[in-house]
């Protein structure tokens, strides 16, 4: 089994004293797990420094929770890859439902960011979900292969190496009510069955990681993450606490040793 990816993903949450607090406690008892998964945390963008000046000896990395389509210029108030890149981040979370719902970002603007993060050689981070409404006309295969269709139409299948899908079901999301494991185990087949068409495609495109968000606390991240298909965790609310953060480590750390004897 290989390891787990389990990002943070901080939103628009946190204040110096609050992160700090985070970071000196995670840090003090995250030690012990650091080798049995990837670990990344995603601050809002005025706290990637500081982040990363916390964690750059460790074996965890960071994540930004978005990127501007341009990589220099006159574009007030956005941030570039460059400067993602040069302050440390190595992954960067793209096509979320919050900035798709409340910054109208549509599948162009986000494959161009898609497009970006791959030619930097940084990780994308793509959420792709389907809302309430399509989950109860049965059309969440449709709206996921439409979602993954801009990205292989416009940078091809092989996009998808070192890259990370993160299946976000809408109507999971912030919600308290977390997708059932057997359902996600189905979706990231499906996805994955979309991806790796043939052989040639497993020949091909290598890394590439399915992980699932939504809703994702200490109670039901051990089912989730047993699913042999969810490699992984994208965490929102729960990921703001240290000790249910670490708990999901704990957690992942767990399944890992005991797939791996
Ligand atoms: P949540 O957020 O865990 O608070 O549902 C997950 C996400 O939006 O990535």
């Amino acid at each position: 089994m290989k390891k787990k990816i389990i990002v943070a993903n901080w939103k628009l949450n946190g204040n110096t004293k609050t992160i700090s607090n985070f970071l000196i406690n995670f840090k003090l008892h995250v030690l012990p797990y650091l080798k049995y998964n990837t670990i990344v945390i995603s601050p809002s963008t005025i706290y990637l420094e500081r982040v990363y000046n916390n964690i750059q000896n460790l074996n965890i990395f960071l994540g930004a929770q978005n990127v501007d389509v341009n990589i220099k210029g006159s574009f007030t108030g956005e941030t570039s890859i460059l400067m993602l890149k040069d302050i440390g981040v190595k992954y960067v979370i793209i096509g979320h439902s919050e900035r798709r719902f409340f910054h109208n970002e549509t599948n162009e603007i986000i494959n161009k960011k898609f497009d970006l993060i791959k030619k930097f050689n940084l990780i994308p981070i793509l959420c792709i979900g389907e809302s309430q409404d399509e989950k109860n006309k049965n059309q969440t295969k449709e709206a996921l292969k439409n979602q993954l269709n801009h990205i292989i139409k416009h940078l091809g299948i092989q996009a998808f190496s070192n890259s990370i899908i993160a299946y976000e079901p809408i109507w999971s999301i912030g919600t308290g009510i977390s997708a059932d494991p057997i359902y996600v185990q189905k979706i990231h087949q499906f996805i994955k069955n979309y991806i790796y068409k043939n052989q040639n495609d497993i020949n091909n495109i290598k890394n590439l990681s399915i992980q699932y968000g939504g809703s994702v606390n200490i109670k039901n991240a051990k089912n989730l993450l047993e699913q042999p298909d969810i490699d992984g965790l994208l965490v929102g609310n729960s990921s703001l606490i240290y000790e249910d953060f670490l708990k999901i480590i704990k957690i992942s750390s767990d399944i890992f040793k005991k797939n791996n004897i």
